[in-house]
């Protein structure tokens, strides 16, 4: 047996619906904005997966909409239809005064960490935020959307006020950012969940050189915090994005180019996924499977082991037990 480091492990959205504890506590609340502003019960909600799994990061429990929020736009989560807004299509209908301001509309957030922070004990604390073209895409939509055709309407048609918007949503994130880090955050997270809408030119101007100015502005910030970038959807424009974007960790989806995996291990960038959360949430023979192939098609690299994307409601407690107990045996017999 060789002593060899752990593949540590944590999962895109491990506090939520999937967890009875968690559905305890939003049964009794019934507004989600609220709950992700309420420093003791956001902070409760974080550490559920760790003290039920023994995760080794423990993510903020918020949501990416606290920025539009901030920003002015109305923000609900209606039950079984997910986030609603009233949609804008300039920036001139935002209530946008000064980045300091508005971020100060949602600063239990950084409340929160602050308790995270004194109770993290060994395990590392994620902040996050929403890339600004993903936070764009439902601000414009006004919420979920299946054809996204609003917004792929808005960047092709409008395209000098979706970037004045995408400048704003960059500024913001950054400032953001800058107190989660000030409040504990050891790592961060962007979620540029649709990231893989835009090809060519615009994914450059929207989805690379925001992203790239997250990173760096924040690596100039704290030579200590840890950026993972995950620009779900990219394909081939992973290695784009990598050209470009700082990244300590990339988190990868199901589709990603295989010359990444080289690639980064010359970088020294961490890989992090990429379990199809409907396999974990199937179970059963081809989880087993799974997870295996998972683990060895990265076992030459640094590797945060995660889903491609988040864990869905309906996944079992026991998938998730026995998804653990595999990568936590495969480390322990190498
Ligand atoms: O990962 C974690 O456990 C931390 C908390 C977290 C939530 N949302 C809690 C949440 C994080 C990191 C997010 C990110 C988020 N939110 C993303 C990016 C990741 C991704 O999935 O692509 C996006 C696009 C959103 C926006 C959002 N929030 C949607 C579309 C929805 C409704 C649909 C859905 O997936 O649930 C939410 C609601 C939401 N965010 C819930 C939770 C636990 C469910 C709310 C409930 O209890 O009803």
């Amino acid at each position: 047996m060789k002593n060899v480091n752990k593949t540590p492990i944590w999962f895109m959205r491990q506090a939520g619906r999937y967890l009875p504890e968690y559905r305890k506590i939003r049964s009794l609340n019934k507004n989600f904005l609220d709950l992700c502003l309420n420093p003791s019960l956001s902070a409760e909600i974080s550490l559920q997966p760790i003290e039920r799994f023994d995760l080794d990061f423990i993510i903020l429990f918020s949501d990416i909409l606290v920025i539009p929020f901030a920003l002015g736009q109305d923000v609900s989560f209606m039950k079984n239809h997910g986030p609603l807004l009233p949609p804008i299509s300039s920036i001139k209908e935002l209530k946008y005064r000064n980045l300091k301001a508005n971020i100060n509309k949602i600063s239990n957030v950084f409340e929160t960490l602050r308790i995270l922070n004194t109770n993290k004990k060994e395990k590392k604390l994620i902040g996050f935020c929403g890339g600004p073209f993903t936070v764009l895409n439902y601000m414009i939509e006004g919420g979920s959307s299946k054809d996204h055709k609003k917004i792929k309407t808005f960047v092709s048609h409008e395209k000098k006020k979706a970037l004045e918007l995408i400048k704003v949503l960059t500024e913001i994130s950054i400032e953001y950012l800058k107190r989660q880090v000030d409040s504990g955050a050891d790592y961060l997270q962007i979620f540029e969940s649709w990231a893989g809408l835009l090809q060519n030119e615009d994914y450059e101007n929207f989805i690379v050189k925001p992203n790239q100015e997250i990173s760096s502005e924040l690596k100039k910030y704290s030579t200590k915090i840890q950026i993972i970038h995950f620009p779900r959807g990219s394909k081939n424009n992973y290695n784009l994005f990598l050209e470009n974007v700082l990244c300590d960790v990339i988190s990868l989806d199901l589709n990603f180019p295989e010359e990444i995996i080289s690639k980064v291990k010359k970088k020294e960038i961490v890989i992090q996924g990429n379990l199809d959360p409907l396999v974990l949430l199937k179970g059963g023979e081809k989880l087993e499977e799974k997870i295996v192939e998972v683990l060895e098609k990265f076992k030459n690299n640094n590797h945060i082991f995660n889903l491609s994307h988040g864990i869905l409601p309906g996944t079992k407690i026991q998938n998730v037990e026995k998804l653990i107990q595999i990568v936590r045996n495969y480390d322990a017999a190498k």
